[in-house]
């Protein structure tokens, strides 16, 4: 290729914003001469390229906006350490049609047992398929939502929560929320009802809510919407955290 001619399809697709064809320019440009690619081929191999690189880079978007505190993938879950996952229950959750259908999924269970991991596992799965995600912890939420009322901004700040096809709420019920938190929460929750899923995490069970919730209207109001179409698991047994440290005191006993 003339150096003028090759400058200028460099130059061509920069302005285009086609990184990846411009660094592959030159390997597949020489794979062609040394083999007997056909244009086609050669184009299209390019084409792929850029459409590959493309996709990469928005799931890594999808995934940096949804502010997951750590990744976590489903793939790493022992299901053999927390038996009482039902897993085949899991793996068909993770085809995301339950996002399709805006049904919620709920992880409740003591400390440790996997609950945040396996909402990061279907978020990240989420994003990889396209899913705009966001995860929050409910305090994390409710306080934004205080805040927002301050500065007018709370039909922005509330989109931020309604929007998404998959809010994922952790931590409901580690710490007290007041009865403005509790409006708060009905309100996204029922925004969001039949309109988007909610994937939420609880170390109480239902019976509890309106304790945490300091109302037991506004909680059975909240657990019929996000109840009536959800898949629920309920976590028991050890947690994760502390296996090393039982082995050890096991180890110490004997
Ligand atoms: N069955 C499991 N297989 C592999 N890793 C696990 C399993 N269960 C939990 N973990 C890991 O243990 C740690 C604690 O799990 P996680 O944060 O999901 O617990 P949790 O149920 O959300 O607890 P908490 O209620 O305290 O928030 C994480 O690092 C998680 O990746
Ligand atoms: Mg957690």
């Amino acid at each position: 290729m003339a150096a003028e001619c090759y400058e200028k399809l460099i130059g061509d697709l920069k302005k285009l914003r086609l990184p990846a064809m411009v660094e592959m320019l030159d390997s597949y440009t020489k794979q062609a001469v040394s083999s007997s690619m056909s244009y086609m081929d050669f184009l299209s191999g390019l084409v792929s390229e850029e459409v590959s690189y493309k996709e990469r880079r928005s799931i890594q978007s999808r995934i940096k906006s949804a502010k997951f505190p750590v990744t976590k993938n489903l793939d790493d879950f022992d299901y053999a350490f927390q038996t009482s996952v039902n897993r085949k229950k899991l793996e068909e959750l993770s085809n995301l049609r339950f996002i399709d259908n805006k049904e919620n999924v709920l992880f409740l269970g003591p400390p440790g047992v996997g609950k945040t991991h396996l909402s990061i596992g279907l978020g990240v799965k989420a994003c990889e398929a396209g899913y705009k995600t966001l995860f929050t912890t409910l305090n994390d939420m409710v306080s934004t939502l205080i805040a927002s009322m301050a500065d007018n901004s709370f039909a922005t700040k509330s989109r931020t929560f309604t929007q998404p096809s998959l809010l994922i709420v952790d931590e409901v019920g580690y710490l007290p929320v007041s009865k403005e938190g509790a409006n708060f929460l009905f309100q996204i929750v029922a925004k969001r009802y039949e309109t988007g899923s909610i994937i939420l995490t609880s170390n109480k069970s239902f019976a509890d809510w309106g304790e945490i919730l300091g109302d037991s209207v506004i909680a059975s109001a909240i657990l019929d919407r996000l109840l009536h179409h959800s898949t629920v698991f309920s976590i028991r047994g050890d947690s994760y955290r502390l296996r090393e440290k039982k082995k050890l005191i096991g180890g110490e006993e004997k």
